[in-house]
């Protein structure tokens, strides 16, 4: 369905839970998150029957994400009921990689076709600081996993921070020269309200293009396959390539194609926005697909033209990153 701005939507990004087993500063209070317990948060059938109505408004690709989407106990059998969604051609996950090495062939068996890794660190100690938890080797040897399983394309994302991980902008750039790596940097956004982040922390994309062409020449590259707002450069010879997501300085609005479905059942139009519709309250009053599919269409319809973090619009925005799925 096209919205009021001529934007085919066509993407689906679902939270599957709230919770995840790392802290990232910038996501998620150290404390942790609100229970919403089994009744708040959707069911898989839920979701699944979701997934099946937005079909009809013309929705092809989905992607779980969290919280982590791999702390869902039984998370592939979800992965199994979309793949068997005849209109789905695409379904992905963006996870941190700390379960994934272990799950992997039985997600691939499931269905799932690609994954993003969130790594913003490659230093065991900056990882750990960043995450509050996280075992860095633990996501090496998920990313390694899904190399060897032939996977592609394997993208890692990372939010670049003033400070605290900008010195390892190029580190991360080799890895896409030896091997077949994705790597998108990503500005650092004022979501969530949280304290860690300061408006003096955001990285730019040009920023971190001055600071790669220190050493190397960005070429563009082809468009590396996906639903997402990235642009992708290459080093010479490299294998992977280099790509940017860039709400604060660039915003890509324009192209936007997706709608989120959040864990405990909202429906947003806008990672940013304020408008969201209780889909699971709908459910739970047995709303019949028709006027389910017109809740999807209202959201479209709905749908803001762009973003306005950049007037002070983020502070706003109560709901944390966690919370919506990035
Ligand atoms: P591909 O299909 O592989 O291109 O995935 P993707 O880039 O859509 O998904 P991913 O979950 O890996 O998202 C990467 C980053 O882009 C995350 O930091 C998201 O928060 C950010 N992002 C995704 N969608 C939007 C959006 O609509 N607006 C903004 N501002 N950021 C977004
Ligand atoms: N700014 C930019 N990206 C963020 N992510 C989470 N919070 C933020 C933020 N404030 C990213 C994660 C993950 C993706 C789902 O969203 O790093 O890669
Ligand atoms: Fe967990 Fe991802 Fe949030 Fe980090 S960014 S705390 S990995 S949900």
């Amino acid at each position: 369905m096209f919205d009021n701005y001529a934007r085919n939507i066509n993407y689906l990004r679902v939270s599957v839970t709230n919770r995840c087993n790392l802290r990232c500063k910038y996501c998620m209070p150290e404390e942790g998150v609100e229970d919403h317990g089994h009744d708040g948060i959707l069911r898989f059938e839920e979701i699944e029957h979701l997934v099946r109505v937005a079909t009809q408004i013309g929705v092809r690709k989905v992607r779980l994400t969290g919280g982590e989407p791999l702390v869902c106990k039984n998370i592939t059998n979800l992965i199994a009921d979309i793949a068997r969604i005849p209109q789905i051609d695409d379904i992905a996950m963006t996870t941190n990689g700390i379960l994934f090495a272990d799950m992997a062939d039985e997600l691939r068996r499931a269905g799932l076709n690609r994954v993003n890794f969130s790594l913003d660190s490659l230093n065991q100690e900056t990882f750990r600081y960043i995450t509050s938890r996280g075992d860095i080797n633990r996501v090496f040897r998920s990313i390694d996993k899904a190399l060897d399983m032939g996977m592609a394309p394997i993208k890692i994302n990372t939010v670049v921070m003033k400070g605290i991980n900008d010195n390892e902008i190029i580190d991360f750039v080799k890895m896409t020269k030896t091997m077949p790596l994705h790597v998108r940097f990503i500005e650092f956004m004022p979501i969530g309200d949280l304290p860690f982040f300061k408006t003096d922390q955001v990285f730019t994309e040009t920023e971190i293009k001055k600071t790669i062409e220190q050493k190397y020449e960005l070429h563009n590259a082809a468009m590396v396959s996906g639903n997402g707002p990235a642009r992708y450069f290459a080093i010479k010879d490299g294998i992977g390539t280099v790509g940017f997501i860039s709400a604060m300085s660039n915003h890509f609005c324009g192209q936007c194609n997706r709608i989120r479905l959040t864990a405990d059942g909202k429906l947003r139009s806008c990672l940013f926005g304020k408008q969201e519709i209780n889909l699971k309250l709908a459910l739970h009053n047995r709303v019949n697909d028709d006027k389910l599919a017109e809740m999807f269409c209202k959201a479209i319809r709905e749908k803001p033209n762009r973003h306005h973090m950049d007037e002070g619009w983020g502070a706003d925005n109560r709901r944390k990153m966690y919370q919506i799925g990035g």
